[in-house]
């Protein structure tokens, strides 16, 4: 089965929303057109720029899909500070990053929340990247695989074979986020390809096949082609590289082959 790269910018809390218009627009403009039928790009902006970057993504008619890095598994109500996912589909947001290890180590999220924000996000019409990883304790101790397959098992319980084939799975070893330590490309392709195993088994083949699965985790666009060459690595979750909008499309042109 063949599967539509997908280059995802994770912004985390940096571009104001000046710069992030700037940013979005020279990503834009340093993509070949050809490079957008080969391969989906995102950007994820902090909330405050989400609607400055919705305004030029469509008034320019960019082909840039826009995304958050978080939501809350409720519409609405007295949960001061946070996001409704229904807000965000509002806003054209297509794609939701959600329990990013970031989210996980430093605000207390849990495999359940992110499962109850998969399925929020799935209920307001849009798609989650679903992050997972180990700590560099964990891989030390041999645990990669049961701590990823099992963030991935309770991330995805209850949800539809459907659904499951229609989303992103992000594998991001905490070690190598924004430590300049990328995993190799053998081992950024064994723990996709155990994610995807572990999807057949629970979902059947043909959604094994579809579900897109990213590596991130430092990439840059010198590590990109060598992660892409993995038959399990569908594509990258970029942090850093991704605020500078030519690194970015480098990343994203290599992803194109
Ligand atoms: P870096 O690319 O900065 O390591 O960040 C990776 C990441 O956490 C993307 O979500």
């Amino acid at each position: 089965m063949s599967r539509t790269p997908i280059i995802s910018g994770n912004w985390k809390m940096n571009l104001n929303h000046f710069e992030a218009i700037q940013t979005v627009q020279k990503l834009h403009y340093s993509l070949p057109k050809e490079v957008h039928d080969s391969v989906d790009v995102s950007v994820h902006p902090p909330f405050t720029d989400i609607r400055s970057v919705q305004t030029v993504i469509e008034a320019d008619d960019l082909d840039i899909i826009l995304g958050a890095q978080h939501c809350h598994w409720e519409p609405t109500g007295a949960f001061t500070g946070e996001i409704s996912p229904a807000f965000l589909a509002k806003l054209d947001v297509k794609l939701v990053i959600c329990g990013h290890s970031e989210r996980r180590d430093l605000f207390g999220e849990t495999d359940e929340m992110v499962n109850r924000k998969v399925k929020a996000i799935f209920q307001h019409g849009m798609t989650p990247i679903m992050c997972c990883g180990e700590s560099l304790a964990e891989r030390e101790a041999g645990e990669t695989e049961a701590k990823v397959l099992g963030q991935v098992a309770a991330g995805l319980e209850g949800l539809q074979a459907e659904q499951v084939a229609s989303m992103v799975i992000a594998y991001e070893p905490i070690w190598a986020i924004g430590t300049g330590k990328t995993a190799t490309a053998d081992d950024a392709q064994a723990v996709c390809q155990a994610i995807r195993v572990a999807v057949a088994a629970s979902f059947g083949a043909d959604t094994a096949g579809a579900v897109r699965i990213q590596y991130g985790g430092s990439v840059k666009a010198g590590t990109t082609e060598e992660l892409m060459a993995q038959p399990d690595v569908d594509g990258a979750l970029v942090g850093g590289a991704s605020l500078d909008p030519e690194e970015f499309s480098r990343i994203v042109q290599f992803a194109a082959g």
